[in-house]
This record gives C-alpha cells, sequence and structure tokens, in this order.
C-alpha cells in the first residue's frame, strides 16, 4: 500500500509537469531492502513466493516505467524528466545537464542527462538546500536512457492477477538495453543504503543520452565533470546488456567507405569503359572471404568486417563509372588509441591486391578496443563485440560494464529479458557498487 501510495504520487508530479514537486515527500519507502525481507517472509499478506527479494515490486515499477516511455535518440525528454521527478520524490540532489539536439529532436523538447546523488544522512529529511553542492563519489552509476528505433510497447508475460515470478518475461523497446540496467542499478543503490552498506556520499548516477549514436551524452558529461569528478573516483559502473557478466572489454570500430573508381562506357563495348562495380565486387568479396585476416588478438579474437550499404552506377546499360561500400570493422587488435590503424593498413593492402589503381579506402574514424576491469570474484566473464560509452569517460578510474539480458536481442522486435534475470543483476550491480568502494 505504501508502494501504491509513491507510484500514485509519482503520477501526479508527472502530470502536474513539475519538477520541483513533492521535495517533501518521504524518500524511505522505496529504500526497502534486504533489512526488511525478514517481514516479509512472515508476513500472512504477502502472495509472494518465500524466495522473491524485497525489492521485487519497486525494481519491476520502476522498469516498467521506464520502458513505458518513448524514448528514441534525439527524443529522451520525457525519460529525463521521469527520472528528475523519481529522484525529487526520494528526495535526492539532481541535475538536468542540457546535450545538443539532434537534427530530429522537437525544440520544445531538449534532450537533458540526468545526474543525481543521494542526500547525505543528515540533510534526508531537512528542506535546506544548502547541501546540493556537487559531490565528491568514489563510484559512478551510469547507463543511458535513449533506445534505437521503432519504440515497442511494454508487455509483461504474467498475467495482471497473478503475481509475476523469476520466469516471468518483460518484453518491449529497451527492457533490455538499457533500462533494465537503470532500473537494477537503482535497486541496488536503494538497498546498498538502506543496510549502510554505501554511504551516500560515495555515489553519483548519471543516466546519458545518446549512447546509440555517437556518445553525445557521456562525451558531454565528461567534458564538464570528468576532470573534477576524478579528484575522489575510484570506479565507473557502466550498465550494458551482459547477460549478467562482467565484461573484459569491448572491441573498437572503424568506419570507412571502399570507393572504386572507373570509366563509364556503353554496356555493349564494356571493354571501352572500365566497371567500378565489377572492380568494388571483387573487393567486397575478398573482404568477406573468412579465410582474409583483419587483424585478431587472443583477447578480443578476430577482427570482423560488416558491408552495410553498396551502392553504384547510373544505369543497367551504362558500365559504371562509379561505386561505393561503406563498411563497419569490429577491431580486435589494441591499442585502444590506434589499433584500427592496422586494420585500415591491413585493407588498404587487400585492395592494392584486387586492383591498386581503382580501389582505395576512405577512413571515417575509429578506435581500437577499449579495457574494462574483470578482476572480481564471482562473475563469468567476456569480452563483448559492441560499442559502449566507456571509452567517452575520461579519466583513471576502474571501468566495470556489466548488466541484464542479451545483447542477442537488445536492438529486434524481440526485445526483453525475465524478472529473474532483472534481480540477478541488482545483486550484481550490489557487488560491483562495493567493490569499487575497495579498489
Ligand atoms: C511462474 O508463473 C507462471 C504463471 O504466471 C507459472 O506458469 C510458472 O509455473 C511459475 N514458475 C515458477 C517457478 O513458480
Ligand atoms: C557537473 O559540471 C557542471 C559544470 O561544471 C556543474 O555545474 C555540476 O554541478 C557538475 N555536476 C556534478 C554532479 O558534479
Ligand atoms: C578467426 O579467423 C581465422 C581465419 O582467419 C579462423 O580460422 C578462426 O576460426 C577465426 N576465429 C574465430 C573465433 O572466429
Amino acid at each position: 500500500m505504501l508502494l501504491k501510495s509513491v507510484l500514485q504520487l509519482w503520477f501526479f508530479t508527472l502530470s502536474s509537469g513539475s519538477l520541483a514537486a513533492a521535495a517533501d515527500s518521504p524518500p524511505q519507502i522505496l529504500l526497502s531492502g534486504p533489512a526488511s525481507s525478514s517481514s516479509l517472509s512472515s508476513s500472512s499478506s504477502s502472495s509472494l513466493p518465500l524466495s522473491a527479494p524485497a525489492y521485487r515490486t519497486d525494481l519491476l515499477a520502476l522498469h516498467k516505467h521506464l520502458v513505458e516511455i518513448p524514448s528514441t535518440s534525439g527524443h529522451e525528454h520525457d525519460a529525463a524528466v521521469f527520472l528528475a521527478n523519481y529522484f525529487a520524490e526520494l528526495n535526492w540532489h539532481y541535475e538536468l545537464q542540457p546535450v545538443a539536439p539532434r537534427a530530429d529532436t522537437p525544440s520544445d523538447k531538449p534532450r537533458f542527462n540526468v545526474l543525481a546523488w543521494p542526500p547525505s544522512s543528515s540533510s534526508s529529511s531537512s528542506s535546506s538546500s544548502s547541501s546540493s553542492s556537487p559531490p565528491s563519489p568514489k563510484v559512478l552509476v551510469t547507463s543511458h536512457i535513449d533506445c534505437v528505433p521503432p519504440h515497442i510497447p511494454y508487455s509483461i508475460s504474467t498475467p495482471a492477477s497473478e503475481a509475476p515470478n523469476t520466469t516471468t518475461v518483460i518484453a518491449g523497446r529497451c527492457s533490455v538495453d538499457a533500462k533494465g540496467s537503470v532500473a537494477a542499478q537503482l535497486t541496488a543503490i536503494h538497498a546498498l543504503l538502506a543496510t549502510g552498506a554505501l554511504r551516500p556520499s560515495d555515489v553519483l548516477v548519471a543516466y546519458v543520452v545518446g549512447e546509440e549514436v555517437s556518445g553525445e551524452g557521456m562525451r558531454t558529461f565528461s567534458a564538464h565533470n570528468a576532470t573534477q569528478l576524478g579528484a575522489t573516483l575510484r570506479a565507473a559502473v557502466f550498465g550494458e546488456p551482459t547477460e549478467n557478466r562482467l565484461a573484459c572489454g569491448h572491441k573498437g570500430a572503424l568506419r570507412a567507405a571502399v570507393v572504386a573508381t572507373g570509366k563509364a562506357a556503353h554496356s555493349g563495348y564494356p571493354w571501352l569503359g572500365k566497371s567500378a562495380t565489377e572492380v568494388l565486387s571483387k573487393a567486397v568479396v575478398r573482404l568477406l572471404d573468412p579465410a582474409t585476416e583483419l587483424g585478431s588478438s587472443a583477447r578480443y579474437g578476430n577482427t570482423t568486417l560488416n558491408v552495410g550499404v553498396l551502392q553504384g552506377g547510373v544505369a543497367a546499360n551504362v558500365v559504371a563509372a562509379h561505386a561505393r561500400a561503406e563498411v563497419l570493422a569490429r577491431v580486435a587488435v589494441e591499442p585502444h588509441e590506434t589499433g584500427h590503424e592496422k586494420v585500415v593498413a591491413r585493407i588498404e593492402e587487400l585492395l592494392r591486391e584486387v586492383d591498386a589503381e581503382a580501389l582505395r579506402l576512405e577512413v571515417d574514424g575509429g578506435r581500437g578496443p577499449t579495457r574494462c576491469d574483470c578482476d572480481v570474484d564471482g562473475f563469468d566473464t567476456f569480452v563483448a563485440n559492441y560499442a559502449t560509452d566507456v571509452p567517452y569517460l575520461a579519466g583513471s578510474h576502474a571501468r566495470y560494464l556489466y548488466g541484464p539480458g542479451t545483447i542477442h536481442v537488445a536492438h529486434g522486435d524481440n526485445e526483453a529479458l525475465t524478472v529473474g534475470e532483472l534481480e540477478e543483476a541488482v545483486e550484481g550491480f550490489k557487488k560491483l557498487i562495493l567493490h569499487s568502494l575497495e579498489v
């Protein structure tokens, strides 16, 4: 019932449109961690299985609210406002950090990163704003609130008349990537604060925009806050779908185009020209041959290449003078700063072998793999093949990459995870946050 009232308060605050509302609301309601689990098991009114964690209802409610708000990259405004209200409700300090609009961002719906930190125990019941100076946290807990298109509505496999259990499946855009991480992280922090295992002054959360496009949210945060935070920050915990395994790093990326130049001619007399589409086809076949080495390492495996766009020619009866392939390589060769340059050199070598005169590589940008820390007991480890915000936060802190759900469904129509995975992630984030205080 307490939970119900706090949810009503959220709705009220959201519909009132005021970020400053409800500063006098009780912050302790959502802070029910393991401390109250003994009362749960003795409660006769509980219909949950005894193994359900005390935070399940709050966790699923928060996750549902987040997933229900469409927040495709560029359109994160409403998700940021929701989180601001959520933190105001809890009496946390928060800042809305403006991030430059994307081309399709509505002018009346600006984008924000949401930075927040809990009130110190002495200030939590006071309405004084004197304690709102920026924090000096030991651990930053972060993830992103933007999603890939299209928006897919929230759904849950358990009928409303039944209690969800660990096998309950929750689907919808961003249910995994990365609102599952956001909900699990906040639930973990509330639980650690409630037991006193985490001091309020030791943690800062940052929920950023634009991760799915070019990381502009994290870059903005880093530009404004990394130097000052670096004085005390020991670790940053990044929430992304890792199937609750701890990533030892992820591959880098190289964006480039293979450009072929030929000579136009009548298609009946092809020997009078030179076909750019033909030479580009040969190059693409060579680059994609499984036997072609683009660079590998023991830690990250093979560099892989995707030819995402093929363009060329003007008409079926004209020998093509121009053709172009847009490629994205997932770079497995270190170091972080220059690993991609080795892949550039390798691709250029292959293009010379196919046709040195007609082919060239236009490099758009790139980087080598990003290392993360994975020396924490109790976690399975792996390396990821996808990009994250990890490299965009400057500093010498430890970096952990972890979260519920699998990348294999993250951008698909079937994006979903189970309640069990979400709850395992809460426990994993708790371990990582506590570990971060000691590194
Ligand atoms: C979870 O709930 C579903 C119905 O919603 C039920 O079919 C299933 O047996 C339950 N699983 C467990 C482990 O209790
Ligand atoms: C982040 O940086 C901005 C600009 O310097 C500052 O106003 C803000 O208080 C900082 N926030 C945090 C949480 O450190
Ligand atoms: C890496 O590529 C080589 C061929 O270049 C292949 O033999 C090997 O199986 C590949 N490894 C993986 C993990 O795909």
